[in-house]
């Protein structure tokens, strides 16, 4: 039974039946929250961009209201050496109090005498943020030792990180068995992420479109099988675009290409011609002398580009042609910028193509948007509240889409 709806008592996923987070009373509780608080920083340590903390927020409102307390754990950055400022989970406190409206206290060690005092302290209504998991590299480790150590903290398990799910960590995976099978579920984050992704996946209403775009062919093709068993529409942009043309004999320049990707480019062509499935390649291009926000520029068809020039973003032909496959479609994933997007000269095309799924989603298709830098540009260009749905997943999202079973979805539902 495969059911999208979080009414009622349960959440239904994959014939498996979970506790739905809006029925499980946190009354008394201490609830143990794996949330990815892995926030970009600047040079003072100020939180740039607060998505993932601010997605995070009614999961954490419903268990305060319901007299739970609130134990939090993160990873933030990759540390390599144990401790370090720059990735202290310290530097989150003061912005997390103030969008909770409560005062959240901070455990300066994820494990150990601090964190066991406080936790052990700690009152409904009351919120407490452990210091960075990756602080110990048992934690990437999937250590079972130290799971046990953190699992003690509480007395149910919340994942309510959905852009950790792809990792097989201690506090996102291991952890989950030290819970009975009614104390481990998914936060609201991990619901809405879950039940979006489910919807694109595996319950679509066609025709359906996969924007894929960035710079390598080589990230990206695996979700691009995938999708060719499912989508009926591939719009391909951004520097992998160039791989693709090359493999059909076109010049491209300059342009970025993976020379050992060419044959994968076309089996990924000939793949979709026999499904039936239409790869839509940007036809003309903006073109640059050189990789830089000042550069000369001039536009080309994609598969003539003279030599000393690159193709940087899609040019206005291909968006003309993506908009209209775009209002045609009643299902849209979008993963990857069309252009460099971060130099103004070139943003064009993502702003067309961010225009293009809002207006699309306005007329009834169903969006989802993921990945670190197609998520920074619905952002940028003011379209986030336009689209049906924003992952709060880069990585975690195109494994999703790659077809994979992510390990913090697993164990709870295990
Ligand atoms: C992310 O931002 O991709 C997640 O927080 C996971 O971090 P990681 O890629 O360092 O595991
Ligand atoms: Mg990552």
């Amino acid at each position: 039974m495969k059911s999208l709806s979080f009414a009622g008592k349960a959440f239904h996923l994959n014939n498996l039946t979970m506790t739905a987070f809006a029925d499980y009373n946190f009354s008394g509780k201490k609830a143990l929250i794996r949330i990815d608080f892995n926030v970009p920083l600047d040079k003072e340590y100020r939180i740039t961009d607060d998505t993932r903390i601010r997605a995070t927020l009614p999961t954490l409102r419903k268990i305060l209201a319901d007299g739970g307390s609130v134990i939090l754990m993160s990873h933030l950055g990759r540390p390599k050496e144990g401790p370090a400022e720059k990735y202290s989970l310290k530097h989150v406190v003061a912005h997390l109090s103030e969008l909770l409206g409560v005062p959240v206290q901070f455990a300066a060690d994820c494990i150990g005498a601090e964190a066991v005092e406080k936790a052990a302290a700690l009152q409904p209504g009351e919120v407490l943020l452990l210091e960075n998991l990756r602080f110990y590299k048992e934690e990437e480790k999937g250590d079972t030792a130290f799971a046990q150590q953190l699992a003690r903290l509480g007395n149910v398990y919340v994942n309510d990180a959905f852009g950790t799910a792809h990792r097989a960590h201690a506090s996102t995976a291991v952890i989950a068995q030290y819970f009975g099978a009614g104390e481990r579920l998914f936060g609201t984050v991990m619901e809405g992420e879950v039940k979006s992704a489910e919807r694109v996946l595996h319950a679509s209403e066609r025709p359906f479109t996969a924007i894929i775009g960035g710079a390598k062919v080589s990230d990206k093709i695996l979700i691009i099988e995938n999708l060719l068993e499912r989508a009926t529409d591939i719009i391909i942009g951004g520097g992998m675009a160039y791989t693709f043309f090359k493999a059909m004999d076109g010049k491209i320049g300059s342009s970025l290409c993976e020379n050992d990707r060419l044959d994968t480019a076309r089996e990924l062509l000939k793949k979709a011609e026999a499904r039936g499935v239409t790869i839509h390649l940007p036809s003309d291009s903006i073109i640059a002398d050189r990789f830089a926000a000042d550069a000369d520029i001039s536009s080309s068809l994609s598969n003539n580009i003279p030599d000393g020039w690159m193709g940087l973003d899609i040019g206005p032909l291909a968006c003309d042609m993506f908009t209209k496959v775009l209002h045609a479609s009643k299902t849209i994933l979008w993963n990857g910028p069309m252009g460099v997007f971060e130099m103004e000269k070139f943003q064009h095309g993502t702003k067309a193509i961010a225009k293009a799924v809002a207006e699309a989603t306005a007329e009834g298709a169903f969006s989802l948007v993921g990945g670190g830098d197609s998520v920074a540009a619905v952002n940028q260009f003011g379209y986030a509240d336009k689209v049906s749905y924003v992952s709060t997943g880069g990585g975690a999202m195109l494994e999703f889409f790659e077809g994979k079973e992510l390990p913090g979805i697993a164990a709870v539902k295990a």
